[in-house]
């Protein structure tokens, strides 16, 4: 699913946020990445999507390979992947449910299936009484919920959360965990950054990557 060798990441600005990143990621692993702020939690997320090009080293996602000669195969792995980015805000003045359909506008399918997708997206993460809403009038955990229906509508083999808990109560951080974990399945990888390792100290049927400035180590914890 995922195969890095060798990996490393220096920006423009010769920052070098990671150095040699060795992952092999099957399909169906439920995967953390924890580390301090600054450590490349971001940067290595960045990678798999294709919005960042290893500087050395190969990777490959999806059985295609990620650098920047193949943007072909970046389009094609993005169809694949449901991304919940901070960055990606919601759309102002825009319902939850057009927010989650424009999360699959580039897939050819036709309205209709779109507009069921969203709304069993929407139901799914417990949002289905919000679908009308304007999104500027939710709450962080429901903006955050929204964007997880995005994320899951186009039924993704691989689901990216940054941060998803950002400065959420324990409850609730707890809560939108459990609903990322949920979408994991045989077919479906899901990997979730944090700098809050308290929300998943107990976590047994998982793979944790701890990274520390740009390198990284590897657990599995699999019963
Ligand atoms: N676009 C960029 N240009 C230059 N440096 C960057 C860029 N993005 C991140 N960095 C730097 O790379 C390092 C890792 O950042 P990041 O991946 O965002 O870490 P994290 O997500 O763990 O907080 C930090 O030193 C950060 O300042
Ligand atoms: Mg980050």
């Amino acid at each position: 699913m995922i195969i890095s060798n060798n990996v490393s990441l220096i920006y423009p600005d010769k920052t070098q946020a990671l150095t040699d990143i060795n992952l092999d990621i099957k399909p169906g692993e439920l995967v953390y990445i924890t580390g301090p702020s600054g450590s490349g939690k971001t940067s290595l997320l960045k990678l798999i999507m294709g919005m960042e090009y290893p500087t050395s080293g190969t990777l490959s996602v999806l059985g295609r390979q990620v650098n920047n000669s193949r943007a072909g195969n970046i389009r094609r792995i993005r169809r694949s992947i449901g991304p919940v980015f901070q960055e990606f805000k919601l759309i102002e003045g825009r319902t939850s449910l057009e927010n989650v359909m424009m999360g699959m506008r580039f897939l050819g399918v036709k309205p209709k299936l779109m507009k069921d997708a969203a709304n069993e997206a929407l139901e799914e993460v417990g949002l289905g009484h919000k679908k009308m809403s304007k999104v500027e009038n939710l709450s962080w955990g429901e903006s955050q919920r929204v964007a997880i229906a995005r994320a899951v509508a186009r039924k993704p083999s691989l689901i990216l959360a940054d941060e998803p808990t950002g400065n959420l109560d324990y409850d609730n951080a707890i809560n939108i965990l459990g609903l990322l974990k949920s979408f994991r399945n045989e077919n479906t990888t899901v990997i979730i950054t944090t700098h809050a390792t308290h929300l998943i100290k107990d976590e047994q049927n998982a793979t944790f990557i701890s990274v520390d400035k740009g390198r990284i180590a590897i657990e599995r914890r699999y019963r």
